[in-house]
């Protein structure tokens, strides 16, 4: 546990600085995490020429082979790690205390705060002049994973936990990249209704607000937030929320750009960082070659800039911007590309 009084570092493992061999820890998953990684894989090596880029095992298929969704030699290559690269599991609902490894990840190693940036792509699906981060607590909330049942069945409790600490780290987390970009932060809460988790949430981050008087804070209750997401996404800048409301108003948001096949995140701790396309293992489409990449690639994206590898970082985002502006789409953006054209030419692009 870090001081919660203390902000998260910058963006960005301070202590390698660039040239420094960086760790990488490949979690390709189930589904369609298995056909979208490997060519983003290939595009790392050729960027980091010098980092050691090792792969782990991860979600269901690794649950098969090894009674466990998330091995303890999965876990030790994390914890050892700079970064990670994760594509996406499996979770199946009806094995009893399964858990999903993402989750199981997000506590373990600490990655206190979810970034899901979300703005405007060069296709037709995507809105202009959107440019929003969601920032979600990424630990605790409805995730607590404190759940109960009753002998018969028919009354469920889920433990919806918030800390202070928690809220803070968030929260200067988001107040710090507010500053770092357009200066505005929107607390999004339901303290109306949940008052004492969403009262001691909004208590905190405005408590933290004080810190930051260059950021403009305001707050809406989240019905409201998902209203506005909805009509009049250009209106935000960074929103900072709790882990359910976070999870959802990011696919919301998301919508607007085109949908989950480009939507990337970044789960960030003290030092690691965790970085993952939106979107699932998809079983309808596993197989079939037709998983949108670009978002494991956006998700390279910030994986290189978390590693101070900014010039990489810059290339590899044009190259998948140019690549979705040449008209080369998967089926989930209206076009019949395959995963494989796609991977192609972000890579022919770089
Ligand atoms: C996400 C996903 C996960 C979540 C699932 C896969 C457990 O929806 O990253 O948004 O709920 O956090
Ligand atoms: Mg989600």
């Amino acid at each position: 546990m870090i001081n919660a009084s203390h902000p998260l570092p910058p963006q960005g493992r301070g202590a390698g600085g660039v040239g420094d061999p960086r760790h990488i820890v490949i979690i390709p998953g189930d589904g369609i995490g298995q056909e979208v990684v490997p060519a983003v894989v290939a595009v790392l090596r050729r960027l980091l020429p010098d980092a050691r880029i090792v792969a782990a095992e991860a979600g269901f298929g690794a649950y098969e082979r090894h009674g466990t969704p998330l091995p303890d030699a999965t876990l030790a290559a994390c914890r050892g790690a700079d970064a990670i690269l994760f594509g996406a599991v499996t979770t199946p609902p009806d094995i009893p205390n399964y858990r999903s490894p993402i989750l199981q990840l997000r506590q373990a190693l600490d990655l206190a705060a979810n970034l899901r940036p979300v703005r405007s792509l060069p296709i037709p699906a995507s809105r202009p002049g959107v440019d929003l981060l969601i920032v979600r607590e990424n630990t605790e909330g409805m995730y607590s994973g404190i759940e109960e049942v009753s002998d018969d069945g028919e009354r469920a409790t889920t433990l919806r936990v918030i800390t202070g600490a928690a809220s803070r780290r968030v929260a200067h987390t988001a107040f710090r990249l507010a500053r770092e970009r357009r200066g505005r932060c929107t607390i999004v809460h339901k303290a109306n209704v949940l008052r004492q988790t969403d009262g001691l949430f909004r208590r905190a981050a405005r408590a933290v607000a004080v810190e930051y008087p260059e950021v403009m804070v305001d707050e809406l209750l989240v019905d409201t937030a998902a209203l506005r997401l909805a009509q009049a996404p250009e209106m935000f800048d960074v929103l900072v929320t709790t882990n359910l409301f976070g999870d959802i108003l990011s696919d919301l948001a998301a919508a607007h750009t085109g949908g989950l096949g480009v939507a990337a995140s970044a789960n960030v701790g003290i030092s690691i960082g965790l970085f993952e396309p939106v979107h699932g293992s998809a079983p309808d489409i596993a197989g079939r070659g037709i998983a949108n990449p670009t978002a494991t690639f956006l998700a390279a994206v910030l994986l290189l800039r978390h590693l101070g590898a900014h010039d990489a970082a810059a290339r590899l985002e044009r190259a998948t911007e140019a690549t979705l502006a040449s008209g080369l789409r998967t089926p989930d953006l209206g076009g019949t590309a395959t995963t494989a054209d796609v991977c192609a030419a972000i890579s022919a692009a770089l």
